[in-house]
């Protein structure tokens, strides 16, 4: 099972992913919580250029969340789907078509085209959209890095294509309002994801590994 999690900066994403994780282990299950940009060594240098380097135009920063992304499904997503993990990661696809498509204006469609062919069409069971008012956001983080600076009409376009994306596959997201407590967040995703296993086990036979979507 792969799940993601998505949602503006500030969102509390990482707090959650690790009660999940946490909840997962518990379980029993074997459980890989990774990131993007940033889940593998070449992920790591990329991230740094991306995010604390010098200017980047809008192309090359699509095409370098893409670069990270493959390198991401190939050596560590993938792999670990394979063995029957959980992987469950800190943003994926639907981030660039937020933060690219949306936000700096490139074509949206593209950017997803752009994604599937780097990920071979790798696409989460389960995407939990952690919905934040991005004032809200800002006021949450330490610092900011060059995709916070980029101001508040780019961050509320963000939010806005995360949440139509959402409305677009209503089975494969959980939309949940960042405010919330985070303990009644924790328990909604838990929910989610417990039904989730139980259908998987109930259906008798997993789902080929990595296999949703993939041409
Ligand atoms: P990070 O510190 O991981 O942010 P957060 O803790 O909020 O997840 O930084 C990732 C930043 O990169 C974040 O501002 C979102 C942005 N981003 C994109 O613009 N496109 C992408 O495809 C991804 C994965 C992230």
């Amino acid at each position: 099972m792969f799940i993601a999690f998505e949602g503006g900066d500030g969102a509390g994403k990482s707090t959650q992913l690790q009660a999940l994780v946490s909840w997962l282990r518990t379980q029993g299950r074997e459980v890989v919580a990774t990131r993007e940009p940033g889940g593998t060594e070449l992920g790591c240098t990329i991230r740094d250029l991306l995010l604390h380097g010098g200017e980047v135009a809008a192309r090359a920063e699509a095409l370098l969340f893409a670069a990270d992304r493959a390198q991401h499904v190939a050596t560590l997503v993938r792999p670990a789907l394979q063995r029957g993990a959980v992987v469950v990661t800190d943003r994926y696809i639907d981030s660039s078509v937020a933060y690219q498509g949306a936000g700096r204006a490139l074509a949206p469609q593209e950017i997803l085209d752009l994604s599937h062919w780097a990920t071979r069409g790798l696409v989460p069971d389960l995407t939990v959209l952690l919905d934040v008012d991005p004032d809200t956001g800002r006021a949450r983080r330490s610092g900011d890095d060059r995709m916070e600076a980029a101001g508040g009409e780019f961050h509320a376009r963000v939010r806005a294509h995360f949440v139509s994306l959402a409305q677009a596959h209503p089975q494969r997201y959980l939309v949940l309002d960042a405010g919330a407590a985070p303990e009644s967040i924790a328990q909604a995703v838990r929910e989610r994801v417990q039904e989730l296993l139980g259908k998987r086990s109930g259906a008798g036979a997993e789902q080929s590994p990595g296999g949703p979507g993939m041409p």
